[in-house]
């Protein structure tokens, strides 16, 4: 039976929306069921075409994984116990997946039950129908594939202490459907639990409550429980396996990591328990109970990952100095923005992103002044530029903050769209109407819709509700529509902050105009304000120059990750032989696709001379990367 039949198998007047049960629906979108809230959101822009899932007919509420990590087979395995809420007459549920080995399906009792895999898309993966039976339960025996697209599984040379082999897993935006059978679409909220069985030597870590620190010996191997009691988006489960060892930063706050990276990591995260304070003090209560962070070995993919409880971090942040901390105050905005209210689909992005930027401002400005948070303004400000040219001008329909994604990977909409004219949005309706009630307006939209999946449409009619409130001039002034759908910036946009790098641009034009490097005065400069000045001096420079900087300010030996790509994106641009070895280690030594492609995407821009460097590294480092960077890389050497 093909699943894009199934609805014909619901008697007609069986037809109907959940989120139609109840009164309780219009307004706040929450339906009491069989004990706990689920909310759904019932608007055109909330369907998401990423995933199979008809919730309308059945939704999976709490999912319950007992898993065993398989570090020789690459496979994590075992049952995935799924609570199901059905309308009634519906007949079945539609899971994600992608790749999966199914074994058996059975209800809470043990009874087979029928299942049928659809045809597979190369991006979607294909749908996992299950007949229901009655079943108020369904148990999927499973296990992943060795190429699983979320999970990254590391060989001893990959990590810091090079014993022991490590394994993690990466869900946003749709690959966790590559290990979890699941509704893998972020507008369906669900609980969880998981026992995960790894190696002795080993420990696992999740996105919940962990209800066993030290694990429990069972054959085989080692027990970890973990508990996620309150609703989050699929693409929030992860976990992480490996040599792990924990500090304590703070009453709630600590950070995992490999024993030899622990003491740097607590180091540079020091200020966490602080943000976690101004964060409160800002827009409420944070949720989450604890929220500790993760330093993953370098192949880790991201700058950071929100996931609840438990963020995920490179180690490319620790710079030794705590000057990329802005990363961290992103990533706990998350728990706001993202975590606790959620994009119904991938195509308001904008929502989890341009408001986690806005709000990682503000973190910034309470903990480090105005002048730090302007300069990191300024910075995205430029990077937003930037990405407008790339996509073609102000017109280009992928400078729309709402997106048209169908048929499209989610990927390929998340780009600095998203992030910085998400953010300049806020930016600009919080200068219209003024810090305080932009502030009180932003505070009662989390509150409103916590534990909620969010929309365009919901966002538009809450701001409207709730700050506008009927005043048409305001109205008028905000233009709203204009700024979620339509392409550019409009023209109310707040202009960017301009005095927080006035030194740097004049450093930049003396440079710029012939100056020595020994005017510049770099070494008194924190990392934005050397970022600023390596971005802002003109891309074509001399030999002779280039060595002067190098010689001057040791830009080869960056320990900076952020200071070092800026470097290489300079001397790449123009074909500087010198910089090549240091290319090639900081491309041998992490994966973060942020860095790793760009570099690559310059070097083939440059001809015969970057091509022929490009393909000796990628030989030798696609091998290493997580999946989300190497088909970014694929995409680019393929194309040239
Ligand atoms: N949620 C994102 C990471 C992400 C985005 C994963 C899209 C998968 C798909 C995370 O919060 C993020 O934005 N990370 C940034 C850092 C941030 C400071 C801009 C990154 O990884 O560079
Ligand atoms: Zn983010």
């Amino acid at each position: 039976m093909t699943p894009r039949l199934s609805v014909l198998l619901l008697s007609g007047a069986a037809i109907f929306s959940l989120a139609a049960c109840s009164p309780a629906t219009q307004g706040g979108g929450q339906v009491e069921t069989a004990g706990q809230v689920a909310p759904i959101l019932d608007a055109a822009d909330a369907k998401d075409v990423h995933s199979y899932a008809r919730p309308e007919i059945a939704r999976v509420t709490h999912m319950a994984l007992d898993l065993t990590a398989d570090f020789a087979a690459k496979r994590i395995g075992g049952t995935a116990t799924l609570d199901v809420q059905a309308a009634p007459g519906a007949k079945e549920i539609i899971l994600d997946s992608k790749g999966l080995e199914i074994l058996k399906v059975t209800d809470g009792n043990g009874r087979a039950l029928e299942y049928a895999l659809g045809t597979a898309d190369p991006t979607l993966g294909a749908p996992l129908t299950i007949q229901l039976n009655g079943a108020n339960k369904v148990a999927i025996s499973y296990g992943s594939a060795p190429d699983a697209a979320a999970l990254q599984w590391l060989a001893p040379e990959q990590t810091a202490g090079k014993k022991l082999p490590f394994l993690f897993s990466q869900g946003q935006a749709i690959l966790n459907r590559t290990w979890i059978p699941t509704q893998d679409s972020p507008g369906i909220r669900q609980t969880w639990e998981a026992r995960i069985t790894v190696p002795d030597n080993m420990v696992a870590v999740m996105s919940g409550d962990r209800l066993t620190p030290n694990g429990e010996k069972v054959e085989g191997g080692k027990a970890y429980r973990f508990k996620m009691d309150k609703p989050v988006a699929p693409y929030l489960v992860a976990i992480a396996v490996g040599d792990l060892a924990f500090q304590q930063l703070g009453p709630r706050t600590g950070v995992f990591a490999e024993p030899a990276t622990l003491k740097a990591s607590a180091y540079e995260l020091a200020d966490t328990e602080k943000m976690v304070e101004a964060a409160e003090a800002l827009y409420g209560p944070y949720r989450w109970g604890r929220y500790d962070m993760i330093v993953l070995p370098p192949a880790f993919p991201f700058g950071g990952m929100e996931n609840p409880t438990l963020t995920f971090l490179t180690p490319t942040m620790i710079a030794g100095d705590r000057s990329l901390v802005s990363l961290i105050a992103h990533e706990l905005a998350h728990s706001w923005s993202g975590n606790l209210v959620t994009n119904a689909a991938w195509a308001d992005f904008w929502l989890n992103e341009g408001f986690t930027v806005y709000f990682e401002g503000r973190i910034m400005e309470a903990l480090y002044g105005k002048e730090r948070a302007d300069q990191l303004i300024s910075l995205g400000w430029d990077s937003m530029q930037a990405t407008i040219t790339d996509l073609g001008g102000a017109q280009a329909p992928g400078t729309r903050l709402h997106l048209d994604l169908k048929g499209s990977d989610p990927d390929d909409g998340m780009n600095d769209i998203a992030y910085e004219k998400g953010a300049a949005f806020l930016r600009t309706i919080e200068q219209t109407v003024g810090r305080a009630r932009f502030d009180a307006w932003l505070r009662g939209y989390f509150d409103r819709y916590a534990f909620q999946p969010t929309s365009a449409s919901r966002f538009l009619e809450d701001i409207r509700a709730n700050l506008v409130k009927g005043d048409s001039a305001l109205e008028q002034k905000l233009m709203l529509d204009q700024w979620v759908y339509q392409p550019g910036l409009p023209s109310n946009v707040a202009p960017p902050p301009t005095a927080a790098f006035a030194a740097v641009d004049q450093a930049v034009k003396a440079f710029s105009a012939g100056g020595p490097v020994s005017a510049v005065p770099y070494q008194d400069w924190e990392t934005a304000e050397r970022l600023r000045f390596l971005n802002g001096i003109p891309r074509s420079q001399s030999k002779e120059r280039l060595a002067e900087l190098d010689r001057a300010f040791s830009l080869n030996a960056s320990g900076n990750s952020e200071i070092l790509f800026a470097w290489l994106q300079l001397a790449i641009a123009n074909r500087y032989d010198p910089a090549a070895p240091a290319l090639d280690k900081f491309l041998s030594s992490m994966g973060r696709r942020k860095f790793v492609a760009p570099l690559f995407q310059s070097l083939v821009a440059q001809g015969d001379w970057g091509k022929a460097i490009a393909t000796r590294i990628y030989g030798k480092t696609r091998s290493t990367y997580h999946s989300v960077t190497y088909n970014t890389v694929d995409a680019t050497l393929k194309g040239s």
